[in-house]
């Protein structure tokens, strides 16, 4: 179990993606400007060519590559997820396009102390399969006006755990997928260092599935 999301005085975060890693861009770029007091330990990526692996080293960043590939057994990568995230000293575990599950090891270690960043409102548009354009597809297929994003905390199901933050993003009759995504992106870019700011400065309670973030 991790004591404290602190290591000395600074929140320090574990970010787990597997894509081109725009959020944790945001993380680094707002914890460089100042607004977000925290420290990125390690960036882990189950895809040894995603681009979050590069940003992370251009910010001297711990970027590793763990995935099945290295570790067929389940219980293997498992552990040596949660190892590496123990190792870099991790509070707080930031999902920021990360597509894979976690397991049961890392969930247990860090209760309501990982996060995940979804390009939808849940529990609308989101579990298995629904991930990057795919949900913005959804969404435009399903007609709905109001979309946006959702922040909240990692559990066994996909896209399931109690909920931390949504921002709405409304529809416009134009939007194509594509157009949806990089509205959503943008939202993100500013939600997700917001709710982790949050969580550095302890305004966040979690009451069962209920979670309460109190204003700055
Ligand atoms: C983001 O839109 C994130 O919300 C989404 O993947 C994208 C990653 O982009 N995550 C999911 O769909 C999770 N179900 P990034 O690599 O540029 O941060």
């Amino acid at each position: 179990m991790a004591d404290s999301i602190h290591s000395g005085s600074r929140l320090r975060l574990g970010v787990l993606a597997s894509g081109g890693g725009t959020n944790l861009q945001a993380i680094l770029d707002r914890i460089q400007d100042g607004f977000l007091d925290a420290e990125v330990g390690v960036v882990i990526s189950n895809n040894s060519q995603a681009g979050a692996l590069e940003r992370a080293r251009a910010r001297e960043v711990p970027a590793l590559h763990i995935s099945s590939r290295q570790f067929p057994d389940s219980a293997d990568l498992d552990a040596a997820m949660l190892r590496t995230l123990r190792g870099h000293g991790v509070g707080l575990v930031a999902l920021a396009g990360y597509m894979k599950r976690l397991g049961p090891r890392v969930l247990g270690a860090y209760p309501d102390r990982i996060l995940n960043i979804h390009p939808a409102l849940l529990p609308a548009f989101g579990g298995q399969g629904m991930y990057g354009v795919r949900v913005h597809e959804a969404v435009v297929a399903a007609g709905v006006k109001l979309t946006g994003v959702t922040v909240h905390f990692v559990d066994e199901v996909y896209d399931h755990g109690p909920i931390i933050a949504q921002r709405g993003v409304p529809v416009e009759d134009e939007d194509t997928p594509e157009s949806l995504f990089e509205r959503v992106l943008k939202v993100e870019h500013s939600l997700y260092p917001e709710v982790l700011q949050g969580f550095a400065e302890g305004r966040v309670r979690v009451e069962g599935r209920k979670v309460y973030v109190q204003n700055p």
